[in-house]
């Protein structure tokens, strides 16, 4: 095994996007295992908008990540050594709260378990319906969406990872889905293969038209990934007690002045809407019951994903860019390292 990690390093906050020079590719000696550790070899790198919010310094959900500290991600990987009862090596795992970063060293009593294999279920799948998003996706909907049978649900960013699960586990839950999505091709992606009702590409229509023909009795649960003009057309269209689970606002997190609006925010008061923020993992004792029903939509084929995977950790900033010019189509991962 190698003994040198290459590792992205925070240099300089972003202001706007990234931009080259705001993070750096080093290498460093690994350090020998210390008792309870284990080395991972990441195969898969998650790569999220979270992770724009956690290089910033804005008042976060976590603190930020420091100038001169490797960018903190989860990845999914192998063990290569291990100093840990439970973990040995070849053991698939997900490295839990780590760093872009070839190798992670976690305490072992840090990690979730091993990854198990089920057939037909590849690695990749632990970080889409089975990973963080797909968790952050089911117990959003199904908690604090409530979605009834028949009623409307309105998904921004709708072929992402987070969305893309969220518009089918609607539809299994009998909801009319309508997901709204940049470009003829990810709309064609929600209709023809995700099997949702109605797709808007706010790049090319006026959403607040489209809402108006594809949701004939108004809108009962936003799911808001977005903010900006999407979420406002929403929200003019919400009707009496629609919930309104709000996980994400991408649109914002790259702005370098305060965002005006939302501008129909009355609406909340006049249709007595419940609005909630929330992140996924304040669901985390409750994973393995979400994990257990999307693995059984997932081998009955009920729940379609995609991964958008881009070669070589060098390419981290590239990767990350696909999220917000929507170049990407599912979860981003980027391919670390072979998967054997
Ligand atoms: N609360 C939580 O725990 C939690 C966990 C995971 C993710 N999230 C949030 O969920 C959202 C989606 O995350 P994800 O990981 O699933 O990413 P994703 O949807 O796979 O990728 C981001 C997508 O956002 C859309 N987008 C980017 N900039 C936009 C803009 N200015 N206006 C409209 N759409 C824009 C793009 O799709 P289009 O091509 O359709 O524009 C892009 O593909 C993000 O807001 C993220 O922060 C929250």
């Amino acid at each position: 095994m190698s003994k040198l990690n290459r590792s992205w390093i925070l240099r300089r906050r972003p202001h706007g996007a990234l931009r080259p020079g705001d993070l750096e590719l080093v290498e460093s000696e690994l350090e020998p295992l210390k008792e309870g550790e284990v080395r991972i070899r990441t195969v898969f790198q998650s790569v999220d908008p979270t992770n724009r919010i956690w290089i910033s310094d804005m008042d976060a959900y976590m603190p930020p990540v420091e100038v001169g500290e490797p960018v903190r991600a989860y990845g999914l990987g192998i063990v290569v050594e291990s100093r840990h009862e439970v973990f040995s090596v070849g053991d698939r795992v997900n490295t839990g709260l780590a760093h872009w970063a070839l190798y992670n060293t976690q305490p072992g009593d840090a990690l979730f378990g091993k990854l198990p294999d089920i057939p037909g279920v590849p690695l990749t799948a632990y970080a889409g319906p089975l990973g963080p998003t797909g968790m952050t996706a089911y117990f959003g909907l199904i908690e604090l969406g409530r979605p009834q049978p028949g009623e409307t649900l309105v998904v921004s960013a709708a072929a992402g990872a987070v969305g893309s699960m969220v518009g089918q586990i609607g539809k299994i839950k009998g909801c009319r889905v309508v997901g709204i999505a940049g470009g003829a091709e990810k709309c064609r992606w929600l209709i023809d293969v995700a099997g949702l009702d109605a797709a808007i590409d706010y790049k090319n229509e006026d959403v607040g038209d489209a809402l108006d023909r594809h949701c004939p009795n108004g809108i009962d649960i936003n799911f808001e990934n977005v903010g900006g003009p999407i979420m406002d057309a929403v929200l003019g269209r919400l009707n009496h007690f629609a919930r309104m689970p709000l996980c994400g606002l991408i649109s914002m997190y790259n702005a370098t002045e305060p965002v005006p609006g939302p501008y129909n925010f009355a609406q909340l008061l006049m249709k007595s809407v419940t609005l909630r923020g929330f992140i996924g993992s304040e669901f985390i004792d409750r994973f393995p019951e979400g994990v257990q029903a999307m693995t059984e939509w997932l081998v009955a084929d009920r729940i379609k994903y995609e991964v958008d995977i881009v070669e070589g950790l060098e390419s981290l900033p590239t990767a990350f860019e696909r999220l917000f010019t929507g170049k990407n189509l599912g979860k981003v991962l980027v391919q670390v390292s072979a998967e054997d």
